[in-house]
């Protein structure tokens, strides 16, 4: 807390509050509002927060304006150049880069939780066929809590760090799962002498009669999208984890809750949203019609994958990811290439076009991430389940933060009440 203060005045009253005004290491300032309520009887009203922070964290930080990102303090350019998913995971769960040591002991404690309990296997039987993989995975990652009775006291730091290590490690096996069932293949089990994309890969597109050629390029490419989705501090889903789990509820069923958030396209479903739209567009003579729609104040159109809440000038996740996406594509075959050539030049229509230059409209990271996991192989319903991989680790971070923060109290938003007034109950006899 600093000493600085931020005055508001009651127009009706005149009588003026002043709030104490907290300051973090970058960032706005945020005025402490905690007492407003209690002292002078009035709520804030943010739908959608877009001024309310809701908790301290030290995990990510975001400078939308300039397009910054950073895990822990790291820019994500440099992490997503040099590290690799299982370090970021490390450093985004323990808020430091690991020595060499500390890195071998993550990542084998990680590998060596991949495999699930043969009893998550007969769930997946009881869903139907065409089941949306999101369906099966947040059912799944929410009945974890019914296998790890032993092991699910969120008091007790020992058990909170088994917790953090089996869901990252097995949230890939559960995916991989939901992927052979949609397909009507047998599930591939983990392999231990793989590191966590390679085994992703494996288990997702390897079959029992034939070998499996796990590409590096692939798994590079994964392991690029895993690092750049990992954490994105107070979004949707981890907001939605953070209030699950504020009641104390048990942490797989915080995680089922943001993998379900997830799944909206306003957030982590906009990736498949965007393959939908750009099948939808078909070729590029059609790109203004569909630009004018989005423009279009009574059609409920929007050019998916534009646009970001936090960011206002560029996503550097999606910079990062249009280089990777025309590596993917050269190496990779070009028979998604027609796909990739509609979405540069949707792209550069749209940022020529007025209406997205004025309201900051720039592509962001799930514009080019579907088209990344479409040459690798992987169908449009599953885009947000690769996503819900790799913010796993995000979601972990901030569970373990707020359970361990003293001052972490159950999350409970107020509200402005427009509903009838009081009024007496009438006997269905005497209703009009
Ligand atoms: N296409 C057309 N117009 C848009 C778009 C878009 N993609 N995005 C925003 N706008 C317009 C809105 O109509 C609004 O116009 P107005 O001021 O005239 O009413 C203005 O831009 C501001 O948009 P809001 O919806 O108020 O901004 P908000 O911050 O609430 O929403 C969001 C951000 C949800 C990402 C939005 O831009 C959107 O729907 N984009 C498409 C979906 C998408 O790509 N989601 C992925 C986000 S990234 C992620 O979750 C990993």
């Amino acid at each position: 807390m600093t000493n600085k203060t931020f005055t508001l005045t009651n127009n009706t009253t005149g009588a003026s509050v002043e709030l104490p005004v907290k300051t973090g290491t970058l960032g706005p300032d945020v005025v402490d509002i905690g007492a407003l309520y209690k002292q002078h009887n009035v709520f804030t009203f943010d739908p959608g927060f877009v001024s309310t922070g809701s908790c301290e964290s030290d995990i990510t930080f975001i400078d939308g304006e300039k397009g910054v990102l950073l895990y822990r303090g790291y820019p994500i350019e440099q992490l997503a150049g040099r590290s690799n998913f299982i370090e970021v995971a490390y450093l985004l769960l323990y808020g430091e880069l690991p020595s060499a040591d500390e890195l071998a002991s993550f990542s084998s404690s990680i590998t060596h939780h991949t495999m699930i309990n043969e009893g998550f296997l007969r769930f997946f039987n009881g869903f139907h066929y065409n089941a949306h993989p999101m369906a099966m995975v947040s059912g799944v990652i929410g009945s974890m809590s019914a296998f790890y009775h032993d092991s699910m006291n969120i008091n007790d730091p020992v058990h909170r760090e088994i917790f953090a290590h089996r869901v990252i490690a097995k949230i890939p096996t559960v995916a991989a799962a939901a992927f052979k069932h949609s397909m009507g293949q047998p599930f591939i089990y983990p392999r231990n002498d793989l590191d966590y994309c390679s085994n992703v890969l494996n288990m997702f597109f390897s079959v029992p009669c034939e070998p499996y050629k796990i590409s590096p390029l692939a798994a590079e490419a994964l392991d690029l999208l895993f690092i750049l989705h990992a954490d994105h501090e107070q979004n949707c889903s981890t907001s939605t984890v953070r209030l699950a789990g504020s009641s104390g509820a048990n942490p797989y069923a915080a995680i089922a809750a943001g993998v379900s958030a997830l799944w909206g396209p306003a957030h982590g479903g906009a990736n498949e949203a965007v393959l939908k739209m750009l099948n939808a567009i078909g070729s590029v003579e059609n790109i203004p019609k569909f630009v004018a729609r989005a423009k279009d104040k009574d059609d409920p159109f929007r050019l998916m994958g534009f646009g970001h809440r936090v960011y206002k000038n560029f996503d550097p996740r999606a910079t990062l990811i249009r280089e990777m996406c025309h590596k993917v594509l050269k190496e990779m075959g070009d028979s998604n290439a027609p796909l990739f050539e509609l979405a540069l030049a949707l792209e550069e229509v749209a940022l020529q076009d007025d209406y997205f230059i004025e309201k900051n409209l720039y592509p962001n990271v799930d514009f080019y991430s579907g088209i990344i996991y479409r040459a690798l192989g992987i169908p449009e319903s599953m885009f947000t389940v690769m996503f819900a991989i790799a913010r796993t680790v995000g979601w972990v971070a901030h569970w373990l933060e707020m359970i361990a923060d003293p001052a972490g109290r159950i999350g409970r938003p107020r509200q402005l009440y427009t509903g009838a007034p009081l009024r007496d109950y009438v006997s269905v006899d005497d209703r009009k």
